[in-house]
């Protein structure tokens, strides 16, 4: 189990945080793990954006900025928490991604996918008590959202990150 989130360090790490290993790739960019800032590890994504398209640069960002602002004031044991975004005034970009970072809760674990991939080239499935198990974590999650009026809009198996204990947690 990790310990309480310290926010204040985390805002004076701010872009100084640095990264580890990649953990995940997917539509909108790639996902690090971050090396440890007092033991705690945190989840850094980084966003793959076309800075020669200033008009649609300046619309992923609003939408980027404007999901943080929603999502890191919900906190609920089955969705991860963000924690801390950090845009600098100049954004650069570097082999397609820009110099955004995305600071989430880090949960060890493996996503929802590639779990099913996984199981399937042994040509084994989820058993029934860990698929009910897994949907039920995910519509207490969506409940939770659905009370403050959120539309998650994206919901799929690479979206949910299942735990060493089998609890699942839904981001994005
Ligand atoms: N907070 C997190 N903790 C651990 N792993 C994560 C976290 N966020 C994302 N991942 C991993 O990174 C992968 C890619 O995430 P993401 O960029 O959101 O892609 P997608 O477009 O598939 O949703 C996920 O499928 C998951 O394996
Ligand atoms: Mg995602």
């Amino acid at each position: 189990m990790q310990n309480k989130v310290d926010y204040e360090k985390l805002f004076n790490y701010g872009r100084n945080i640095k990264l580890d290993c990649k953990i995940g790739e997917g539509g909108e960019g790639e996902v690090y793990k971050s090396q440890p800032i007092d033991g705690i590890v945190y989840a850094i994504k980084l966003f793959r954006l076309d800075t020669n398209n200033a008009k649609e640069l300046e619309r992923r960002l609003t939408k980027i900025i404007k999901e943080f602002q929603l999502f890191k004031n919900i906190h609920h044991s089955h969705l991860i928490n963000y924690l801390y975004l950090d845009v600098p005034k100049v954004i650069e970009s570097n082999r397609g991604f820009v110099n955004i970072k995305l600071v989430m809760k880090y949960v060890k674990g493996v996503s929802l996918s590639t779990l099913i991939k996984k199981l399937n080239t042994i040509n084994r499935f989820l058993e029934r008590s860990k698929v009910v198990g897994i949907t039920r974590n995910v519509l207490h999650a969506i409940k939770h959202l659905h009370s403050l009026n959120i539309v998650h809009r994206d919901l799929k198996p690479s979206n949910i990150i299942v735990d060493e204990e089998f609890e699942a947690h839904l981001t994005d």
